[in-house]
């Protein structure tokens, strides 16, 4: 698709953020119980469309910082990031789309990262992330694993975000870093395909990070997304 059409969205983007922010700002309230009891029947209801109005926001963050990225507006603001601290972060932005899909996630850190930091944006590294591990989960089967994985290497980290689901075609692996490219959409179990634009949007900020995303998959077996970051 054409560049133009990411800046339309990203223009209804804007308008869409604020609403949805205030939808899944009084679901969770009325989630946690701030305006009475609600019976369990309504609190599935409730949920899926707290789940839905997360998606929706996630969708909307994605395209904006894509399209920011894309124009060159993007501005970054490094901080020093704690290693451990900031994937049990993105752990718990996760946990519950994991728990709902029955798989287990397991965070691995190399023991000589202990205390390390890292030195990058923060609310970016957290999207490259969400938006891995989303991916994880979303191509990988009730019940599967997802490994989160850091490893020392020289004087960089190596992030690993590792599956057992349904795996990339060779001659599809090019293609997935490009927006609006999806392989296995047209399988029919996989009915919860996004935009396609994710994987975009990862390339794009660690390209500005100086770093690269990498991939090694294999049909029927899973994936492995990895990158390397400096430590600070
Ligand atoms: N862990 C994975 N296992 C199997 N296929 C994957 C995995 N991650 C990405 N893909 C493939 O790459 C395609 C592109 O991924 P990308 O994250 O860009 O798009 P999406 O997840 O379909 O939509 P979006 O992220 O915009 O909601 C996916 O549609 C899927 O075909
Ligand atoms: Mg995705």
């Amino acid at each position: 698709m054409e560049k133009v059409n990411l800046e339309y969205i990203s223009i209804i983007g804007h308008e869409m953020r604020t609403p949805l922010t205030s939808i899944r700002g009084y679901l969770s309230m009325i989630l946690e119980g701030d305006m009475g009891d609600i019976s369990p029947e309504a609190r599935k209801a409730l949920n899926h469309c707290y789940d839905s109005s997360v998606r929706l926001i996630k969708l909307v963050n994605d395209v904006l910082v894509l399209s920011k990225i894309e124009n060159g507006k993007m501005e970054y603001y490094p901080s020093k990031i704690e290693i451990t601290e900031f994937l049990k972060s993105v752990y718990n932005d996760i946990f519950i789309e994991a728990e709902e899909k029955k798989i287990d996630v397991k965070i691995e850190i190399d023991k000589n990262l202990k205390q390390k930091n890292i030195f990058y944006d923060e609310n970016r590294l957290k999207q490259v992330f969400i938006n891995l591990i989303s991916n994880a989960l979303k191509f990988t089967d009730l019940g599967g694993e997802v490994i989160i994985k850091a490893s020392l290497k020289g004087n960089n980290v190596i992030f690993e975000i590792i599956d057992n689901g349904v795996g990339i075609a060779k001659e599809e692996l090019e293609k997935i870093f490009e927006k609006f490219s999806q392989a296995s959409c047209d399988l029919q179990r996989l009915n919860n395909c996004g935009l396609g634009i994710g994987l975009a949007l990862v390339k794009n900020i660690l390209k500005d990070f100086k770093s690269q995303i990498n991939v090694k998959s294999e049909v029927g077996k899973g994936s492995n997304f990895y990158f390397e970051l400096n430590l600070a």
